[in-house]
């Protein structure tokens, strides 16, 4: 290890401890608010502004005061930042993480600081295992990828082609999907990757369509899902009888409307729809259109705005102690109403517990949404239950 980084990691450990004693509880989010990802980070921060509009700015007599910061969606400047703002600014939770190697490598500050870092995006089943200070309001990719492999072998498809993004998230939805649809009696015909920075949609594309399988399950991640459907409409696939399947990343509300007709009737399976039916969901989306001249929350959104509401209820439960440990134990076993429905803090595992809804891409009012048809309740990390 560098000195400087030694150096660092001392200073981590010698502030950590200081920040009880303060009025004001201070929130370092940190947001791929521009880069690839920047779509993840404009829905983040605007749930993040929302939850305190409706929630107030103060907390079991605290001032809550968010500090955002530009990751541009690189490890190495995330965890620079976290530094940062752990050392100079002594803030008391990390939060944001739009993707997986973001929120890995912030985790060991997180242990060595002792500081809750609450990961409002990044989907790696993995994640909540590189530290104990970490709690997950996201989701995993194995929490909808098992119950579509599951509705697929169902619903009569018996062949599928598998492709994901080279990394993390990608490498969970390929696995679990793969494993549980080989388990109920499927054939997977080929395991596709592509890159995740120059996503070239057009040699795998050739692939599926030679190997003519009954579907072709995908993820991509949030912000470029469309890319993906006009390279999949330009390949002629949408007219070759491979059915589109996917988690509900690649389906995504931030960017579905404008992915045109040819998404209709898509199959995906996912923790959050805009068309989710429910009194708080309406107000929510309501709300949110509302501040943010019209655009329509999406999954990452409802991470951050129940990422908020975890920090609210752990200080509300501590009385306003930002010890980190006592945050933690605060935060296990949380269980709240959100905007997409149920959700909990496994107190085992600090991940999320929430619905997984199998959707299919339809016309509402004019407009594309994911629309939910069936419910798979209280579902737990399917990776983290099978290691049990
Ligand atoms: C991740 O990097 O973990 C990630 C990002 C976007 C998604 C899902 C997972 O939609």
């Amino acid at each position: 290890m560098l000195r400087r980084e030694l150096a660092a990691i001392a200073a981590l450990t010698l502030v950590s401890s200081g920040a009880a004693a303060q009025d004001t509880v201070k929130i370092g989010l940190i947001l791929p608010m521009t880069g690839q990802q920047a779509s993840t980070g404009k829905q983040i921060d605007a749930a993040v502004k929302l939850y305190q509009a409706r929630n107030g700015t103060t907390v079991a007599g605290k001032k809550v005061e968010v500090i955002l910061k530009d990751d541009t969606g690189v490890a190495d400047v995330a965890k620079r930042l976290a530094q940062e703002l752990v050392v100079n600014d002594k803030v008391a939770v990390l939060a944001g993480f739009g993707l997986t190697p973001i929120a890995l490598a912030v985790a060991p500050i997180a242990t060595q600081a002792k500081v809750p870092e609450i990961v409002m995006a990044a989907g790696t089943s993995s994640i909540t295992e590189a530290s104990p200070y970490v709690a997950r309001t996201s989701f995993t990719l194995a929490q909808s990828s098992v119950p579509m492999a599951e509705w697929a072998y169902k619903n009569g498809i018996k062949k599928v082609v598998t492709l994901v993004s080279d990394y993390g998230p990608g490498i969970d939805a390929e696995k679990s999907f793969s494993d549980k649809f080989k388990a109920d009696g499927g054939t997977i015909a080929e395991n596709l990757r592509i890159p995740l920075r120059t996503p070239d949609f057009a040699p795998v594309l050739q692939k599926v369509a030679d190997a003519k399988p009954d579907a072709l399950f995908v993820f991509v991640p949030s912000g470029t899902g469309a890319q993906f459907v006009k390279q999949f409409v330009e390949r002629g696939l949408d007219k070759s009888g491979v059915k589109l399947i996917a988690t509900g990343d690649v389906t995504d509300d931030d960017q579905l409307n404008g992915m045109g007709d040819v998404v209709l009737g898509v199959i995906n399976a996912h923790n959050y729809s805009a068309d989710h039916d429910s009194a708080l969901n309406k107000a929510y989306v309501d709300a949110f259109k509302k501040a943010n001249g019209g655009l329509r929350p999406n999954f990452m959104s409802v991470g951050g705005y129940d990422g908020m509401n975890l920090i609210y209820e752990a200080l509300k439960k501590t009385n306003g102690s930002t010890d980190g440990d006592k945050l933690m134990a605060a935060i296990k076993g949380t269980a709240w109403e959100s905007p997409r429905g149920p959700i909990s803090i496994d107190p085992d595992t600090r991940d999320i517990v929430q619905n997984i809804y199998i959707r299919k891409v339809d016309k509402v009012g004019g407009e594309l949404y994911n629309v939910e048809f069936a419910t798979i309740p209280n579902v737990k990390d399917p990776v983290k239950a099978a290691k049990k």
